[in-house]
């Protein structure tokens, strides 16, 4: 199957200071991949590396180019990134956020129907759900190749949670990679195929969803214990 995102040896950190420490993965067409691990793992660190937010030595290969550059710049490659702020704009409404973004208001009608009713709705007065929903199809409209999405179901009402985790296992379906940020790993395994486990920004587990899930509470205990704040 062909890989649309790979990361080697990835390191990356905050003003000198490493928070990643040689990270490899990989995500093929049509999978989703779970990025788990603790509160202060990397997770977050690892994406806006991938992303192109933040500096990042190693490799980073997204639908077979290296990336290079800023997010816009990957974004061309086929790359979306979803981070935690999603990129909402209270004072737009959700057709302003379409258009914003250049992506078609009718494909994303279609992806997510309820939005259509509040089309003219400004962001600010849909309830966070909403909110949500709006930043995902947003990034599922623009057709990605890779979408890197943080946090997804964090917050949320388990039904807007299940929407969001589909719209991303769709996005997969129709070709797309998906990594998958989540610190809480049962619900991600779920809806995913593979999952890597970091720690201490460093990958300390890799396999099958269902491997993990099976073996989740060893899983739990082991690397998902403590916020991971100190000993760095
Ligand atoms: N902007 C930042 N500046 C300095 N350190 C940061 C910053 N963001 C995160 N960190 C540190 O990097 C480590 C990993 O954080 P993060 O990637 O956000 O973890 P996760 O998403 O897994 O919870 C933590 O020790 C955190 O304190
Ligand atoms: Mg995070």
């Amino acid at each position: 199957m062909t890989i649309v995102l790979e990361a080697r040896n990835l390191f990356a950190g905050y003003g000198g200071v490493p928070v990643l420490h040689g990270i490899d993965l990989r995500v093929h067409e049509g999978e989703v991949v779970a990025l788990l691990g603790a509160n202060g793992a990397g997770k977050t660190t690892t994406l806006l590396a991938l992303a192109g937010v933040i500096p990042s030595h190693g490799e980073i290969i997204v639908n077979g180019s290296p990336a290079a550059g800023p997010l816009h710049q990957r974004a061309r490659a086929g790359l979306s990134f979803l981070p935690e702020e999603r990129g909402i704009i209270r004072a737009l409404t959700v057709r302003e956020h379409f258009d914003l973004a250049q992506v078609d208001q009718e494909a994303c009608f279609e992806i997510s129907p309820q939005l259509r009713a509040l089309a003219n709705r400004q962001a600010g007065q849909l309830s966070g759900g909403e909110q949500q929903i709006l930043a995902l199809t947003r990034a599922v409209a623009s057709n990605p190749k890779v979408l890197l999405a943080d946090e997804l179901s964090l917050g949320l009402a388990p039904i807007v949670v299940s929407r969001m985790l589909g719209l991303a296992r769709q996005l997969a379906e129709r070709g797309a990679g998906v990594l998958l940020v989540e610190q809480f790993a049962r619900q991600a395994l779920l809806v995913s195929d593979r999952a890597y486990v970091l720690r201490r920004g460093q990958i300390v587990l890799s396999g099958t969803a269902s491997d993990l899930l099976a073996d989740i509470g060893t899983v739990e205990k082991t690397y998902f214990g403590m916020p991971e704040e100190i000993n760095r």
